[in-house]
């Protein structure tokens, strides 16, 4: 494996020789952000991956984002550099469980996170993100029930904002809930003027803190173009690097977690990719993610829903 500026060359030239596209999450490290052709959160990674005409679209974010790509887009070959890159909200919900809470309320409607796999979104009515979320759920018809999976901190922000009752499936982000109310609260009190940014993946008590909650290009949009000049930001750090990039004389402090020794805050999953492995799985092109043609089709309809309601 070539190292320094010469494995970012042959990143490059895989690029070009590949007809490849790099779609890279803002919680990537920094090296693989400034590589990437395209940065954004999971609704815009989505959307690009389905508009694009390159050959092979290399995804740097968790798996359920490359297999949404591949739902999206399945004439494309599609790579992800570390297969182990899951989501805790991912991993712990299934279309098995939630076909047994359809059971449970057949007259609800399945509104479900995009952060799950292609099984779940198959059992989903619509699938949402954090962009678009609150929209959604705002137009979905009133005499229904909704079931909201699979993360319940979301799904608690997005019942209050919206009036509308859920019944919750009980799953967490891993990252956004150690995020720690108390040395929160103390952080605001030390930094006089500093405004709290969260996103809705963390616990109602942060929230509840909170001088603004949005996804990920939310609060990127919010720092930026808010006249207030230092932000406390509770979400994954990664995106201190575009946030920076964008509001450069700003200061961004990063909310701090329960664990004392951490001074911020690491989805694991998103930094299994590295700038090694996106060279090796572009040579290679390897991990493939693939998927049964049946799959494929029952988990693309909730996303097209989804996508059709929020243009
Ligand atoms: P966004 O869609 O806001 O980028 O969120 C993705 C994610 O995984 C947050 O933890
Ligand atoms: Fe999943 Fe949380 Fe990591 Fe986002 S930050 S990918 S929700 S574990």
């Amino acid at each position: 494996i070539p190292k320094g500026e010469a494995l970012v060359q042959a990143i490059l030239d895989l690029k070009k020789e590949k007809n490849a596209i790099i779609l890279a999450h803002y919680y990537q490290t920094a090296d693989i952000q400034v590589i990437s052709d395209f940065l954004g959160d999971s609704l815009q990674l989505a959307r690009e991956a389905k508009n694009t005409d390159a050959d092979m679209i290399v995804f740097c974010g968790v798996h359920f984002m490359a297999e949404a790509a591949k739902i999206l887009n399945p004439t494309k070959k599609v790579v992800l550099p570390d297969l182990q890159a899951g989501c805790s909200l991912a991993d712990g919900c299934s279309g098995e469980g939630l076909r047994e809470m359809r059971a449970k309320h057949p007259n609800a409607l399945i509104a479900t996170y995009i952060n799950c796999n292609a099984e779940t979104k198959a059992e989903s009515d619509i699938i949402v993100t954090s962009s678009n979320a609150e929209v959604i759920i705002e137009s979905l018809p009133k005499d229904r029930p909704i079931i909201f999976a699979p993360d319940k901190n979301l799904g608690k922000y997005l019942s209050k904002k919206t009036g509308r009752e859920m019944i919750l499936w009980d799953g967490s982000c891993i990252v956004h809930e150690a995020f720690s109310m108390e040395r929160i609260a103390k952080q605001l009190a030390e930094n006089p003027g500093a405004k709290l940014i969260a996103h809705p993946e963390s616990e109602t008590a942060v929230l509840d803190l909170a001088h603004f909650i949005g996804s990920t290009s939310a609060l990127l949009s919010y720092v930026e173009n808010d006249d207030c000049q230092k932000f406390i930001v509770a979400t994954e750090e990664g995106i201190l690097h575009e946030m920076k990039k964008r509001a450069p004389q700003k200061e961004l402090i990063p909310a701090l977690v329960f664990d004392e020794s951490c001074n911020c805050s690491e989805c694991f999953y998103m930094k299994r990719n590295t700038l090694e492995k996106l060279y090796l799985c572009m040579k290679y092109e390897l991990p493939e993610i693939t998927m049964n043609e049946e799959l494929r089709l029952k988990a693309l309809k909730p996303i097209e829903a989804m996508l059709e309601m929020s243009k």
